[in-house]
């Protein structure tokens, strides 16, 4: 015989006629809870445990600490205080696969993934699991769940955390329809941003987004958001909303994108300067003033999150000229508040000024 009689006989005594549920064993750890004959029997015979986290969503920013509140207690009241285990998981979305976070037996934890070192678990209340995250990234974004289990109760609540910034269009500097899939995503990572989901175009829709060119989202999908039913933008028959081409293939379709920008830490300014400058002075210019030329997301970030609002084209870092206007006033473009593009102008054209970003 080979060694795997040997290992089945050290594994057998510590497992077998325990319980397996969610992925732990449940030992019979003398200081800790012995679960009893299972459901209906032994302490928990008419106890609930129940877990609460908040109704309403969570925003916070990029680079920011958080915690994401979870408590659990039982009903009616128990006084003992016995271990529980904790879990928690990102949910799928978006295509991206469920992604565990962290599991917690008493003061005992594990990360896990891109959460390793960056999550522990704050138990500062009695009874709170509450999860907190340091640094936050763009990706963090989306619904966590809170599982309590003790002995074979096993509950759970939902925590949906999104990160403060703001949707907008990306067209190629060719013109429209140019971006496959992998294209927006570089287009968007070189704008300080990524690739929007569809919750966030969805609330910029909810916030008066129109634009009529579709884009990809991060689930590879393809869509447009339109506030006011019109001719050439799927007719008057359709409502508004945000509207699908479906999935589309990564490599051979193109289109535009969708890119979300997390608010900023660092500053956005038009640079006071005596002339117009051509694209390449104008780099030049901001780093004799210590600072870059913005990036487009982060000229929509400081438009929506610091109100910056100035009626001068600036050139931008992809070679565009734009201006942000949070007051519509005549003389200033349209009338509705927004970023105005005059496109990828000329680079040596002297006809614009800059809009700079320092890092904070
Ligand atoms: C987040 O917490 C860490 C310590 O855990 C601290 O060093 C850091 O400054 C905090 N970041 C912010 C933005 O508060």
């Amino acid at each position: 015989m080979g060694p795997l009689p040997l290992v089945l006989l050290y594994l057998l005594p510590c497992v077998s006629g325990l319980p397996f549920y969610n992925g732990f064993y449940y030992s019979n750890n003398p200081n800790g809870w012995n679960p009893g004959n299972g459901h209906g029997e032994g302490v928990f015979n008419g106890v609930k445990l129940v877990v609460e986290t908040p109704e309403e969503t969570l925003f916070s920013h990029r680079g920011a600490n958080v915690t994401l509140p979870c408590r659990y207690h039982y009903e009616p009241a128990l006084l003992s205080l016995r271990p529980v285990r904790v879990k928690w998981w990102k949910l799928s979305e978006n295509g991206a696969p469920e992604q565990d976070v962290l599991v917690a037996i008493g003061l005992r934890h594990r990360s896990f993934g891109d959460y390793r070192g960056r999550v522990r678990l704050r138990q500062d209340g009695e009874r709170e699991v509450s999860l907190q995250i340091r640094d936050l990234r763009l990706e963090d974004s989306g619904r966590y769940r809170c599982e309590v289990i003790d002995g074979l109760e096993d509950e759970s609540g939902l925590v949906e955390l999104e990160l403060r910034g703001v949707v907008f269009p990306y067209q190629h500097p060719w013109g429209r329809y140019q971006l496959n899939f992998l294209e927006a995503q570089r287009a968007c990572a070189e704008q300080d941003a990524v690739v929007a989901s569809f919750e966030q175009l969805f609330r910029a829709w909810e916030e008066g987004l129109d634009w009529c060119n579709a884009g990809w989202l991060q689930d590879a999908s393809v869509r447009y958001p339109i506030a006011r039913a019109r001719q050439p933008c799927g007719g008057l028959g359709l409502a508004p909303g945000v509207r699908s081409y479906g999935p589309r293939h990564h490599r051979l379709r193109r289109y535009d994108a969708f890119c979300f920008a997390p608010a900023l830490r660092g500053q956005v300014y038009y640079l006071e300067h005596p002339e117009k400058l051509t694209l390449a002075e104008a780099k030049e210019a901001c780093r004799e003033d210590g600072a870059h030329i913005a990036k487009v997301g982060q000229l929509f970030a400081a438009w929506k999150f610091r109100g910056l609002d100035r009626c001068d084209a600036g050139w931008l870092a992809d070679g565009s000229a734009r201006y942000p206007v949070v007051h519509p006033r005549p003389n200033c473009g349209p009338p509705e508040p927004g970023v105005r593009s005059f496109g990828f102008p000329d680079p040596q054209s002297r006809e614009y000024g800059v809009y700079c970003y320092r890092p904070r």
